[in-house]
């Protein structure tokens, strides 16, 4: 592990990093029950797409670090639904993060605990300031053209992906008259508190 400062850079047009621990690359598969199409879900199973991939500079999880990478979100549709990743909320609740768009177009749907929700607007060179405590999904609302953004968080956040795999989120970003339109989400359970 490098404790001595470093440097590296991301190439937009390629969507590398030049330095990377970990390549997580995530299937259709990985989103049983987050699609609102389940029939449209069911065909391209078939087919089980890469809807996104992620680059990570790995660091200790220890509070004072900061774990940063890209995400990148291909183009597509399941249904009207534009391929996105999985979501989260952190672990640790309490700690934020930072988005950079370095390329194409996207939405990240957000929402707390306790059911507010907010949906931002991504494009290149749009920086989203996640506070803590809000799950983040990432969409890629651009047809013809990956969303590259680069990120960093505390390292001991952690991810919590059961509660959005069993919740879902407030809202959905579905492409309505070759547009993308934030629309309620009829399956989203509030969390018991
Ligand atoms: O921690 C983050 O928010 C990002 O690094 C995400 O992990 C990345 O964008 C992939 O999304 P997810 O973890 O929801 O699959
Ligand atoms: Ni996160």
């Amino acid at each position: 592990m490098q404790q001595h400062p470093f440097t590296f850079s991301v190439s937009v047009p390629e969507e590398t990093l030049s330095v990377f621990d970990k390549h997580i690359v995530r299937r259709l598969s990985a989103m049983q029950g987050q699609y609102l199409d389940t029939q449209a879900f069911k065909t391209m199973l078939s087919q089980d797409p890469v809807l996104y991939e992620v680059y990570e500079i790995n660091r200790p999880e220890l509070a004072g670090e900061l774990m940063n990478g890209i995400t990148i979100v291909h183009p597509g549709k399941i249904g009207e639904e534009y391929f996105m990743t999985k979501g989260h909320f952190h672990n640790l609740l309490a700690t934020a993060e930072v988005y950079y768009c370095l390329k194409g177009d996207g939405m990240m749907v957000m929402e707390t605990p306790e059911g507010e929700w907010a949906v931002e607007e991504l494009h290149p060179a749009s920086v989203l300031y996640v506070p803590p405590r809000w799950a983040h999904r990432s969409v890629n609302t651009n047809p013809h053209d990956d969303l590259l953004m680069f990120f960093v968080y505390p390292a001991n956040a952690g991810h919590d992906y059961g509660t959005i795999e069993q919740h879902g989120f407030h809202q959905l970003v579905l492409e309505r008259n070759g547009h993308p339109q934030i629309v309620e989400n009829p399956r989203w359970r509030q969390q018991e508190r």
